[in-house]
């Protein structure tokens, strides 16, 4: 089995070859387009714009993935791409959620090759390659390590610019989902407090850059403080900012940020107004005001997600927690959940602990590898990928038990 996966749900052109070794898929290529400098200018997606860049990018990148799949680079530069479609026995592709007019793109792509070769088209649900961003080291972690005896079930906390969902993964394919956001994504959130506080596109990581630079400020300023000669511990102060933390003691597994959102405009609105009052201050935020409402706005958000996910664990002993989607990227987030898991692994019998799974490098944004990943396991289950049959479907729902 040999898969060459697309993916172009949104703002990245991506393909990816997936191959297997022994009895596990493994990533040959992984090829990222992204279109950020694109976007940046407008401070966010416009579909059509979107739509057009994957056109140009499409091509290109199958053939640089299909190149780098063959791993023999050196003859693979020179060949024509029939000759790189040898070997490959399927073609998968993102069917849904996204914008319309980006999957169609990839996807329209993908069906032509899959034409025009005779072979299998796989849709595949984007949220459940994300799921899938990790589940390959899930298996191999989990087979690694004699504590647990099997490999399911597995909680996965997806957080992208589209989606935040708690899901159970029962086995390979079956999901239940617990909660989902029931207004913005996390990302989105990151992304319109970047745009409030005009920090450009995209938000997740410049909102993040400007905490960690809080932090660090706290840090240092407690350092210095310190007394060199205690050694006892000392805890990073909270803000002075605090954000509220909407559904956190509802006792249920869904997210909300959207008044998290408002409660971010309101503290820009009563810091400027209590700038503009204090004579030579700028009439906009300092950079340290920016700083600090990245940060209360960053833990809040952190605290949101990491809360629910204990909970679940705690509800429904998984085997393994997975965090997934281009949030994942942040480093807090990991860090934070990290932490918490090994508080709960101490806090409760040896046969409930369970492990921490992130997906490796260029694996947590968009790419086609997830994408090829869970194909590879439908594969297995013995979809037959009728090109014919297939679709996409910009509201794809991942399919519950
Ligand atoms: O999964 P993804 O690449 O695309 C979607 O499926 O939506 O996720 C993109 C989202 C964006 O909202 C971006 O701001 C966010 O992931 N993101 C981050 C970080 N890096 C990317 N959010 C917080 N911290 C980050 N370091
Ligand atoms: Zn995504």
């Amino acid at each position: 089995m040999k898969i060459l996966a697309i993916e172009t749900s949104c703002d990245e052109t991506a393909a990816a070859v997936i191959g297997v070794q022994g009895d596990e898929p493994v990533v040959f290529s992984n090829i990222i387009s992204s279109q950020v400098d694109l976007h940046a200018k407008t401070g966010g997606v416009v579909p059509e714009v979107a739509s057009r860049a994957h056109m140009e990018a499409i091509f290109p990148i199958v053939e640089e993935a299909l190149k780098a799949g063959k791993r023999v680079s050196s003859s693979a530069s020179q060949q024509k791409t029939e000759d790189l479609m040898k070997g490959i026995t399927h073609i998968a592709v993102t069917s849904g959620p996204g914008l319309i007019g980006s999957l169609l793109v990839g996807f329209n792509t993908a069906k032509a090759i899959a034409y025009t070769n005779n072979l299998p088209l796989l849709p595949i649900n984007h949220i459940e390659g994300h799921i899938y961003s990790t589940i390959t080291n899930t298996r191999q972690d989990l087979e690694n390590n004699s504590s647990n005896d099997g490999k399911f079930p597995v909680l996965a906390l997806t957080v992208s610019g589209g989606h935040s969902s708690l899901t159970m993964v029962r086995d390979h394919l079956k999901y239940e989902t617990l909660g989902e956001t029931i207004d913005d994504a996390a990302g989105e959130a990151f992304d319109k407090v970047a745009k409030l506080l005009k920090l450009g596109y995209p938000g997740g990581p410049a909102v993040s850059k400007y905490a960690v630079q809080f932090r660090d400020r706290i840090v240092n300023s407690e350092l210095r403080m310190m007394d060199k000669s205690c050694n006892s511990e000392f805890r990073i102060h909270n803000s002075n900012i605090q954000f509220p933390r909407p559904l956190i003691s509802k006792p249920n597994f869904d997210f909300s940020f959207s008044g998290l959102k408002t409660a971010v405009l309101t503290e820009v609105l009563k810091l400027k107004a209590k700038n503009s009052r204090s004579k030579g201050s700028p009439s906009g935020l300092t950079a340290f005001q920016k700083e600090e409402i990245c940060f209360a706005f960053e833990e809040a958000v952190i605290d949101l997600l990491v809360t629910k996910t204990i909970r679940a664990a705690r509800k429904y002993r998984p085997v393994g927690i997975i965090l997934a989607g281009g949030v994942a990227a942040n480093q807090r987030l990991r860090e934070e959940l990290k932490n918490r898991i090994e508080k709960y692994n101490g806090e409760v019998e040896e046969k409930y602990k369970t492990n921490f799974y992130t997906p490796g490098a260029g694996m947590s944004g968009d790419n086609a590898a997830m994408i090829g990943l869970s194909a590879y396991y439908h594969i297995l289950d013995g979809e037959k990928g009728n090109w014919r049959d297939a679709n996409v479907d910009s509201n794809f729902q991942i399919k519950n038990l």
